[in-house]
């Protein structure tokens, strides 16, 4: 038996709070409803304290789906936990998820406090969360740039306060791999069984997804990420990556999660709709071009045995099938299997000027459309002249 990892997904909290990013509560509840069905299990639905939207999310989401658990997010102060608590009043499994800094850098700068003003507040604010809900989560905000000493001193104090779950954020995406893997399991010894250790990665060396996977393999056992990687700057953790290389590799990474991975491109499609930009064409797992094969040598063998150029099936993740791009670099195989999909059975010699005509045109543009090649089938077994191509 795989251990499990719980996946906590931010995509309408730390996800919505980015630019271009911003929902309306009903486009949040289409996308809650669509984070159901994939199978997150913690949904993180907004910051209640940050606006009346957020607060009303929180509400609506924890209304309409009683058997979701639903995460508000509070600052450590008693304002921001009350309010946290009043929008999940109607929720039946309600998550506080309280945070401050605790990096010297923050502390300093931003928070203007001593370390063990912050400690005391952390721990307080565990506290009250506590008296309004049973399952608290506490973030230790910088995590990565604190003394790994304090980090664990106020990470205790927070479990001794009552939060079940101790999320240790790279928040300015700056760590590595190793470095990262180091800091996790020694708070995953220090916690033992009175605390799940969690990590929540930014991208801001693109290295989110690899140092979610270090924490994993050093004993963190919740992963919290976003669809399609949204989330502040650089964006966060992307869920369908960390998800899929599991899966994928699970003989070295031996874990599960509720996954529903069918719905992945579903979710990663309707976040794309519902915000200002979908992801990059080469995105790992839902963007255009991750299961497409534009290279003649890579067509031929992905014609001849699929899992010469794919890991994984398309339909595995959602996406219908995968999509040979005819372009410059494609070959007669390719083509000729193009052409049987458009419905024409073609013969060695018209094969070959088909071929001809597709490539000089091909060079001139940056993909050949169906419409395209079957006008030069057309235009070859009509035994028409180039056209002046
Ligand atoms: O990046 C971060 O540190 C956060 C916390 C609020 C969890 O988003
Ligand atoms: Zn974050």
């Amino acid at each position: 038996m795989n251990d499990r990892v719980y996946i906590f997904d931010t995509t309408l909290r730390d996800g919505e709070q980015s630019p271009g990013c911003s929902m309306t509560v009903p486009e949040k509840l289409r996308m809650a409803a669509k984070l159901v069905e994939l199978g997150v299990d913690i949904l993180e639905a907004g910051f209640p304290i940050a606006s009346d939207g957020d607060f009303e999310a929180v509400d609506a989401i924890s209304r309409e789906f009683p058997e979701a658990r639903v995460a508000a997010l509070a600052r450590a102060c008693t304002l921001d936990v009350e309010r946290a608590a009043r929008s999940l009043e109607r929720c039946k499994k309600a998550r506080i998820h309280t945070f401050i800094a605790t990096s010297d850098i923050h502390l300093k700068y931003k928070l203007r406090k001593s370390r063990q003003q912050v400690l005391d507040e952390a721990a307080a604010a565990v506290e009250l969360a506590r008296r309004h809900v049973d399952d608290v989560e506490f973030s230790a905000e910088d995590a990565t740039r604190t003394d790994p000493d304090y980090l664990e001193q106020i990470s205790i104090a927070t479990v001794e306060a009552g939060a079940g779950t101790v999320n240790l954020p790279d928040t300015v995406g700056f760590s590595i791999p190793s470095e990262h893997a180091q800091l996790i399991g020694r708070m995953v010894e220090s916690f033992g069984d009175r605390a799940i250790v969690s990590v929540h990665c930014h991208d801001d060396l693109g290295l989110a997804v690899a140092n979610s996977l270090a924490a994993v393999q050093a004993g963190a056992r919740q992963v919290e990420c976003t669809i399609n990687g949204v989330g502040e700057r650089a964006g966060n953790c992307s869920l369908e990556e960390i998800v899929m290389a599991m899966r994928v590799r699970s003989e070295l990474l031996p874990f599960e999660t509720a996954i529903v991975s069918e719905q992945l491109y579903p979710a990663s499609q309707l976040l794309t709709e519902l915000i200002s930009f979908g992801p990059q064409p080469n995105k790992a797992i839902v963007g255009e071009n991750a299961f497409a094969h534009e290279a003649g040598i890579h067509q031929d063998g992905y014609l001849k045995e699929r899992t010469t150029y794919e890991i994984m099936e398309p339909t595995t993740v959602g996406v219908p099938r995968s999509r040979l791009v005819l372009g410059k670099h494609s070959g007669r195989h390719a083509l000729n299997q193009r052409c049987a999909d458009l419905g024409f059975q073609l013969n060695r010699e018209e094969l070959d000027e088909v071929y001809k005509r597709f490539t000089a045109l091909a060079d001139r543009k940056k993909g050949v459309r169906n419409e395209e090649i079957a006008e030069i089938v057309r235009q070859v077994a009509g035994k028409l002249q180039p056209a002046g191509d």
